[in-house]
């Protein structure tokens, strides 16, 4: 049995997969978000912990098993998110600082001014932007001089999330990371694939802070089942979640592309072993090649997508459920002209504005619920077109189609939309885990219970394809109207 957990920004869910592959027993439960200022996004890391322990042991007695059945552990993440805790108590001394969270957004702009941002490029891959790591942490030392202090005295660990369940699944001896997760941080240097010295000079990091950097697929280290439910396992897999359903949607030749509709909308092409050079607004990352070592990938990553459904749910209360939303914007033919820049943590991919926000525009009279809530799902499409356009540039071809997965691809509105409006076929999986499929293989490669060659195919099977109807002219004056809408919201 391998325990594949996944840690996402609004939740953690723990799978248990048997060695066919099958899917024995699942559990997921929410965790808090913290929104303490406009833009501003944290979370608990000891809730984060409490809760990834509670569905690891429900997900054991749903598939009636004993703690030692599991034979290795797959963990993924939410990326970027940083963590610092003290390295003798394992306590946190700051709440997480979540990657949508834009409260380090003056520190990147004062670098970008200083003509900082085509340099960190070339060392990073990234951009010059509050979404990754390592403004965040500067902003905790330059907020509280204090932990600066204690971080140079050896004192604290600074680590993405899977670094800190590794922490404690491990009983707090194990400070590691791997390199897709190391990627996302703009600490790390993406030709020499390690911590760059100048990027934490830049950062005021001390590297005594950092984790150690493995490969995706090997042993890191075992749980203590004294720290963790009972399980004493090799954890043997570890990747950021877009990365892991990149793998997990068995995207290991050049040009597979994917895109992950969770609580945003990450688009990922793998690129192989040379070092892409994306266009402007996309990103150049770390991924996992077949066996799970590093390779480069190409990302846009859009800030807002599964998330703006349940914006429709629990703040405007215009659905009951995220399923109501299909239904609804299926029960009108279009929006009337309405369209809903979900821009509500700035923008990210390709437009990378910190300071834009959501803006609905368009209403006329006849415009209401059903308006806004088609709205809201298409607006998910239109951003992950934009990215679709800029990787046709990336790759240098036209893509045709492209595998899809994460919660809201459930919704075959949203998928048959997107088809339409990319003109591209949409593949949907039978199982939209990908993430946590990744995770779980890259565990079962890292500790030999599979092999690259032979993975189980159940895991990878296709469940409907959503083929593009939607003629040329039309797609092409909606995608107008949407552009018309993103100019607005950059100048609200
Ligand atoms: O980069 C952020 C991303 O890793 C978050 O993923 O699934 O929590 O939306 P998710």
């Amino acid at each position: 049995m391998i325990l594949s957990i996944d840690q996402g920004t609004t939740g953690t869910t723990a799978f248990i997969f048997d060695s066919s592959g099958a899917l024995v027993g699942r559990s997921y439960s929410e965790i808090p978000n913290y929104y303490p200022e406009p833009g501003w996004v944290e979370q608990d890391a000891e809730e984060i912990w409490r809760v990834t322990q509670r569905v690891c042991a429900a997900a054991l007695q749903r598939a009636g098993i004993r703690a030692a059945d599991i034979k290795a552990v797959g963990i993924t993440n939410q990326r970027e998110t940083t963590v610092l805790w003290d390295r003798h108590t394992g306590e946190p001394v700051h709440r997480a600082i979540v990657w949508q969270c834009r409260r380090s957004a003056d520190i990147c702009e004062k670098f970008a001014a200083e003509g900082k941002s085509e340099w960190l490029r070339e060392h990073s891959g990234l951009l010059l932007d509050a979404y990754f790591s390592a403004s965040k942490l500067l902003w905790m030392f330059r907020e509280q001089p204090d932990l600066l202090a204690r971080a140079r005295r050896g004192e604290l660990c600074f680590g993405t999330i899977d670094s800190w369940l590794i922490w404690r699944m491990s009983g707090a001896r194990a400070h590691l990371t791997d390199h897709s997760n190391a990627s996302r941080t703009l600490l790390y240097n993406l030709e020499q694939q390690n911590w760059d010295p100048e990027l934490l000079a830049l950062f005021e990091c001390p590297e005594s802070i950092l984790p150690e950097i493995r490969p995706s697929a090997g042993h890191f280290t075992d749980t203590d089942p004294q720290a963790f439910v009972g399980i004493g396992a090799p954890i043997c897999g570890v990747a950021g979640d877009q990365q892991a359903a990149l793998f997990g949607q068995g995207c290991t030749h050049p040009g597979d592309i994917k895109n992950t509709y969770g609580t945003g909308c990450f688009m990922l092409a793998y690129a192989g072993d040379k070092r892409p050079e994306p266009p402007r607004g996309l990103l150049a990352t770390i991924a996992c090649d077949a066996h799970g070592a590093p390779a480069y990938a190409v990302e846009g990553s859009v800030f807002t997508a599964g998330s703006a459904i349940q914006w429709l749910r629990d703040e405007m209360g215009l659905i009951q459920q995220a399923v109501d939303s299909e239904i609804i914007a299926q029960s009108i033919p279009h929006t009337r002209g309405v369209y809903l820049v979900p821009a509500f943590s700035g923008l990210g991919a390709p437009h990378w504005n910190p300071s834009a926000r959501g803006t609905l525009c368009g209403l006329s009279r006849g415009a209401g619920r059903a308006e806004v809530v088609r709205a809201t799902l298409e607006s998910i499409a239109y951003q992950s077109n934009e990215l679709v356009r800029l990787m046709e540039e990336a790759l240098g071809v036209d893509i045709t189609h492209m595998r899809v997965d994460g919660g809201a691809c459930a919704n075959n509105f949203l998928m048959q939309f997107q088809a339409d409006i990319s003109a591209l076929r949409v593949e949907r999986p039978r199982q939209v885990e990908s993430t946590a499929i990744g995770a779980a293989l890259l565990a079962g490669i890292g500790s030999g219970i599979w092999h690259f060659h032979r993975l189980p195919e159940c895991l990878q099977e296709i469940e409907r394809d959503f083929m593009p109807g939607m003629p040329a002219v039309k797609r092409d004056s909606l995608v107008m109207g949407w552009e018309r809408a993103v100019a607005a919201c950059k100048t609200f």
